[in-house]
């Protein structure tokens, strides 16, 4: 395997299979270490991280803050408009200042682009905290929490029930794609995936022996899955087409009706913040099925994971 050191994280499709499991296994050993008393591993002394945030987060940043301190080292977050950028300065010109103070940068960013305009220009890491396209360190997490609670996740099925063209869900295809996990997705006409994502996902399961399949009934989607998934119908960045969007995707809401027909053992998941109600209901997040919590959880030990194998 190709080391990690040094390397961005853009999409799930920078990485190998192999890598993909390597990262959540290093997840798993440091979230044993942590639990058994081992609460700082300073791996990452004397190194910092910079994180840039064009849009809101609570897990993502409290959790990536917390993972540089317990690997011993030190974290600068701003706000996009904190920083020059918010006035025009040019990513790539950004991009080359900050790779002369610290040592990687994380960016939550409303395009895409802009991630792999920085990535292009810095000189060291650059990780990404979601865009409009993908939310790489959400799924590695999650395929970390698939893999705590079930015990595998080759020949597993994930049904994705919401958006079908949500960035979590892009992460999801191509994550399950190398990890052999089948992926069934309940989503309006309108809704599908990126075609661009949808074709690297499905030429990758070849490989693996996933399938991926899209359906209009939400419970066409989950009979017999073992995981469900959802995320907001409304992302960060959409909040024009709020109406329509929830207009459109009220059937694909995941009830205790809709959860009744996966499997008697499936787990609800949910990359959080949830609106209550609408993408799920109450009785299904703080129902016994939901993971929700310790999937949340997990982004702290993926996060350490994540770092401490790039920086
Ligand atoms: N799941 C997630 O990324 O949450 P935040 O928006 O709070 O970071
Ligand atoms: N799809 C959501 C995920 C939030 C973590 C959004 O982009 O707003």
């Amino acid at each position: 395997m190709r080391s990690l050191r040094g390397r961005d994280l853009i999409s799930i499709d920078d990485l190998t299979s192999e890598e993909l499991r390597f990262i959540i296994e290093t997840g798993l050993d440091l979230k044993r270490r942590f639990y058994a008393g081992e609460r700082v591993i300073p791996v990452l002394r004397g190194k910092t991280l910079l994180m840039i945030f064009q849009k809101p987060s609570t897990r993502t940043r409290i959790s990536f803050e917390q993972a540089m301190l317990q690997l011993g080292g030190f974290v600068i977050s701003l706000g996009w408009k904190e920083m020059q950028l918010g006035r025009g300065e040019t990513i790539a010109d950004t991009a080359r200042v900050l790779s002369r103070y610290v040592d990687g940068v994380v960016a939550r960013v409303y395009k895409h682009e802009d991630l792999l305009e920085l990535a292009k220009y810095a000189t060291i890491p650059v990780i990404n905290a979601l865009s409009d396209k993908e939310h790489p360190c959400q799924v590695i997490g999650d395929m970390m929490t698939i893999l705590e609670k079930k015990g595998r996740l080759g020949g597993l099925t994930l049904a994705f029930v919401g958006d079908g063209s949500d960035n979590v869900l892009h992460s999801i295809l191509l994550a399950a794609a190398k990890l052999g996990v089948n992926v069934r997705i309940g989503t309006a006409e309108g809704y599908d995936p990126d075609p661009q994502i949808l074709r690297s996902a499905e030429e990758q399961a070849k490989a693996s022996g996933a399938t991926i399949e899209i359906f209009r009934d939400p419970k066409e989607a989950v009979k017999g899955a073992d995981v469900v998934y959802t995320d907001v119908w409304v992302s960060m960045g959409q909040e024009a087409e709020r109406e329509k969007r929830i207009r459109d995707l009220s059937k694909f809401r995941v009830t205790p009706e809709v959860m009744g027909v996966a499997k008697s053992d499936a787990i609800f998941m949910h990359c959080l913040p949830a609106h209550r109600g609408m993408e799920v209901t109450d009785e299904v997040i703080d129902g016994p099925h939901s993971v929700v919590w310790d999937q949340a959880e997990n982004r702290l030990h993926i996060q350490k994971a994540i770092l401490s194998l790039l920086l």
